[in-house]
């Protein structure tokens, strides 16, 4: 049983309950001092088994200027991780000194394994080339602040749509508000993964895929530009054939709209030119310092709002089935219940959401 506010996956709150915590942000940015000892006494650990720099910093200062502590890794090879201990073992120990617990994992599912054994809130900070609910967050305040509106909009995602975790729980998030378009701008071996194209479907809104740039920057509101994810490669051939194929440049900038703007959850590698940091459609770094206050925001409510009692696993458990994903966490944490959706003709795991055909 879930009686803990977690974050997994976006549809963990409601899209009244996503407004709300944007309000707060907004709020908080507008006024923070007001907030700064709102969460004293309260210890926030922050687990990052992945390479981070704005995840992990924002969530940190945000604690910090909410008046509380912060306790954790960003390199698990300096925890008793190095001598083998399961995650469970160290997600029961460490919730258990701590009032919220923010992880990044590079296995899909980790974050709701996790929150199968702690004794505290669970953020995702990011599990494989999965969900990042916390990064939605930010590109939801983002989006509200620089074009007023999370409806009617057309939202090109370029890049690597088939590892980016940012880009599936935004367009599930994105989907859920009314007249949402996507454009889908990847090479066909790096595109969307078909569960997220059948939620864009369910919500009844409206994707097109291209393979370039160029033929739609003109009718776009917002384009989210994403970094090849190098480190979710089988091999590095692979990698290299995709690398550079996407550049933003300055010269393509001239054919977007005067009111589009550019988004990137960041690190940029070469994938925008440096040269479009200076136009003031980039909304990048901008972007950045909104996920400190959507963060504040998230901590504050997970602190304060009652924990509704639900289960964490609503599917079958089917211990004989193994999971297809070779990323799946149920790959190495074999303790974990092999719980699956059963729509009749396939099995979704409840980790990861892999189709498994029966
Ligand atoms: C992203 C991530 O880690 O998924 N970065 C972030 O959280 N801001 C994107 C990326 O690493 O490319």
């Amino acid at each position: 049983m879930d009686n803990f506010n977690n974050l997994i996956d976006m549809d963990d709150y409601t899209v009244s309950q996503w407004n709300e915590i944007i309000s707060l942000a907004e709020k908080i940015k507008a006024n923070p001092m007001e907030y700064s000892e709102k969460c004293r006494g309260k210890i926030m650990a922050t687990l990052f088994y992945e390479p981070s720099t704005r995840t992990q910093m924002s969530f940190q200062a945000a604690m910090i200027r909410l008046g509380g502590n912060i306790i954790g890794f960003d390199n698990p090879n300096n925890s008793s991780v190095a001598k083998g201990e399961s995650l469970k073992d160290t997600v029961k120990i460490v919730s258990s000194y701590s009032d919220i617990l923010v992880m990044r994992h590079s296995q899909e599912g980790s974050a709701k394994a996790a929150a199968l054994c702690a004794d505290c809130h669970i953020i995702n900070a990011g599990d494989g080339g999965h969900l990042h609910p916390t990064q939605t967050l930010t590109d939801l305040l983002t989006l509200k602040t620089e074009l007023g509106r999370l409806d009617n909009l057309t939202v090109g995602l370029c890049g690597d749509l088939k590892y980016g975790r940012t880009t599936h729980s935004l367009v599930k998030a994105l989907s859920s508000f009314p007249n949402n378009r996507f454009v889908l701008i990847s090479t066909p071996s790096l595109a969307l993964p078909s569960y997220i194209k059948d939620v864009i479907r369910a919500h009844g809104s409206n994707f097109t895929e291209v393979d370039t740039i160029d033929e739609t920057i003109k009718d776009l509101d917002m384009l989210y530009m994403t970094r090849i994810q190098r480190e979710r490669f089988a091999s590095s051939e692979e990698y290299e054939r995709q690398k550079d194929v996407y550049c933003l440049t300055k010269a393509k900038m001239q054919y977007a709209r005067p009111d589009m703007i550019v988004m990137h959850p960041l690190p940029r590698v070469n994938e925008i030119e440096v040269a479009v940091d200076d136009d003031p459609r980039a909304a990048y770094f901008r972007q950045a310092n909104n996920g400190m206050y959507v963060r504040m925001a998230l901590i504050l409510f997970t602190l304060t709002e009652k924990p509704k009692i639900r289960p964490l696993l609503i599917g079958e458990i089917h211990n004989n089935v193994c999971c297809t994903n070779p990323k799946c966490v149920t790959q190495t944490e074999k303790y974990l219940p092999h719980s699956f959706i059963n729509r009749g003709d396939i099995l979704i795991c409840e980790y990861c959401d892999e189709r498994i055909l029966l």
